[in-house]
């Protein structure tokens, strides 16, 4: 498959255009972010191992029934994928009180949630991607009903299927954020990626922090940090 034009520059990744028009390729970037874009910098080798991680676990994803935009991975830091329109909602899962939360409720970061939480945010960088519920993406039409019931359903099962994964790692996954699309024949899929950028790892027993809030509160070894997920995961 031909690499073609630049479709898309995002702020983790590119995506291309190919020579099929239902596919395009995506390039998983060094950049980092945070804020919303207001902290920048650079993580050596993130690129490499949230493209790797990623659909390492879009694989595992997709062996246990979730359909994801998950087609081939072409090298280190390029992956096939379906081409889809991507629902505008971050949709966000919670099972221990972290970030945000922690802010909003005033709950100490650490405090386990005795129900799973799913929260959604319009992807707006503009507006600062703000929380909305099932009203507001009513009325804006942003996805249907029965697909938003699909996105719960099938966010919840993520969780499941994740959270028993990272517990056999030693890791608590403490929250993450996904994306759906829907591919040029309807179907709703998951999308974007899932690795240390989008996701709280905290090791088990020693409770270190192993993800992407190590750049956001400037907590050293982040590198490290993203070095030791793809080890747990793929004993690398
Ligand atoms: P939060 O506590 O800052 O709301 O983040 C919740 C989870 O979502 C956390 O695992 C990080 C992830 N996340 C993203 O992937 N992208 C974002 O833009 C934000 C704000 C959070
Ligand atoms: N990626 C997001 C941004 O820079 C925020 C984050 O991951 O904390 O906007």
């Amino acid at each position: 498959m031909k690499k073609l034009e630049q479709l898309y520059e995002g702020k983790a990744k590119k995506v291309f255009a190919t020579d099929d028009p239902n596919v395009v390729l995506v390039d998983y970037k060094d950049d980092a972010t945070a804020f919303n874009g207001l902290k920048r910098g650079s993580i050596a080798g993130k690129g490499v191992i949230n493209n790797r991680v990623t659909n390492f676990l879009m694989q595992m994803l997709e062996k246990n029934g979730i359909p994801t935009h998950f087609i081939e991975e072409i090298s280190d830091r390029e992956t096939l994928v379906k081409k889809v329109s991507i629902v505008p909602l971050e949709v966000i899962v919670r099972n221990i009180a972290a970030g945000s939360l922690s802010k909003r409720l005033g709950l100490p970061e650490g405090t386990p949630l005795k129900r799973t939480v799913i929260e959604y945010c319009y992807k707006n960088d503009d507006l600062g991607d703000p929380m909305v519920n099932e009203y507001h993406i009513a009325a804006m039409e942003w996805v249907s009903k029965p697909e938003l019931d699909k996105i719960a359903a099938y966010a919840l099962k993520i969780n499941d299927l994740l959270r028993k994964y990272f517990k056999g790692l030693s890791i608590d996954l403490v929250d993450f954020k996904l994306e759906f699309g829907i591919t040029a024949d309807g179907e709703l899929v998951l999308a974007d990626e899932i690795s240390p950028d989008t996701c709280r790892f905290w090791d088990s027993k020693t409770h270190e922090k192993l993800d992407k809030d190590r750049f956001r509160r400037d907590l050293g070894g982040v590198e490290e940090a993203y070095q030791e997920i793809i080890h747990r995961l793929m004993g690398e």
